[in-house]
């Protein structure tokens, strides 16, 4: 790709390089079959997640939100249109490879937290890289992986409940646990559905100084949900949804 800023002589400022897309869904629509019926739930929604930004989606119950978070997560599959992480085409890869991608690239954390039941705290955080690799490479690694879920669980006020099981823990916590899982192998992505939709609102806005701030420490390109606009007014740019398609973003020109 050819550089403008190479054509920019000495006199005029430099222009700033273009923000880096990490994640991009381009006429994505996405129905679903019940009973006899197909029902078209997102209608061709094009939407950028840019390196290091802070977006929050935004919009009514039933709007698609989800649907669309799970669609970017590839955690599901659009009826038609394209999502690229770091502008791979997902869905003309394998299933091995994008697997892989998603592993590697994006990190979700859900309302209902997802853990594990029958696991511990820190087995839950240990999971993506038992996912990532053979059983014989994993026991090989796994002394450099606990060291890095001890040391985040303790950063989030863990360290007295690594072997407790999610039954055993508050909301928070176990939110908390579900971030360490998300960031375990340094996802460059993060996605959040409603991270503290379950939480009263101090420990919601705990949840979320914690996720904010490995944000920024990160540089990670967090993509999140939420109903409360306290919460959106920390993100630098908020997009609206409505009906299965995005209404309005706040996303402004980068200064020159
Ligand atoms: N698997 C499915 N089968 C049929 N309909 C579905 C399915 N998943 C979602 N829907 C429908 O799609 C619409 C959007 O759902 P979605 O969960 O994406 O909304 P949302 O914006 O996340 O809402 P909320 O803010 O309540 O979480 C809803 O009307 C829902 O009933
Ligand atoms: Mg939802």
């Amino acid at each position: 790709m050819v550089d403008s800023s190479t054509e920019t002589n000495e006199q005029t400022a430099p222009s700033q390089e273009a923000p880096e897309r990490v994640l991009a869904a381009t006429g994505v629509r996405r129905s679903f079959k019940v009973g006899d019926r197909r029902l078209e739930i997102l209608h061709g929604v094009d939407l950028e997640l840019y390196r290091a930004e802070r977006l929050c989606l935004m919009g009514s119950s039933g709007a698609g939100k989800t649907t669309l978070l799970n669609i970017l997560g590839l955690l599901d599959r659009p009826t038609e249109g394209e999502v690229e992480v770091e502008n791979v085409r997902v869905w003309q890869l394998g299933q091995a490879q994008r697997s892989r991608l998603r592993n590697a690239k994006i990190g979700f954390v859900f309302q209902f937290y997802h853990l594990l039941a029958e696991l511990s705290a820190l087995e839950n955080a240990l999971l993506p890289a038992m996912i990532a690799h053979s059983a014989a490479t994993f026991r090989s690694k796994r002394a450099g992986y606990t060291n890095k879920a001890l040391e985040m669980l303790t950063r989030f006020g863990l360290a007295e409940r690594l072997t407790h099981r999610p039954g055993q823990l508050s909301g928070g916590e176990q939110q908390r646990v579900a971030i360490a899982r998300a960031l375990l192998l340094d996802p460059p992505i993060l996605i959040a559905d409603e991270p503290t939709g379950n939480l009263d609102r101090a420990t919601g806005e705990k949840v979320l100084d914690l996720l904010f701030e490995e944000q920024e420490t990160r540089g990670l390109s967090l993509l999140l949900v939420t109903h409360d606009e306290r919460l959106a007014k920390r993100c630098e740019r908020i997009v609206h949804m409505e009906d299965g398609l995005i209404q309005a973003d706040s996303r402004t020109p980068i200064p020159h």
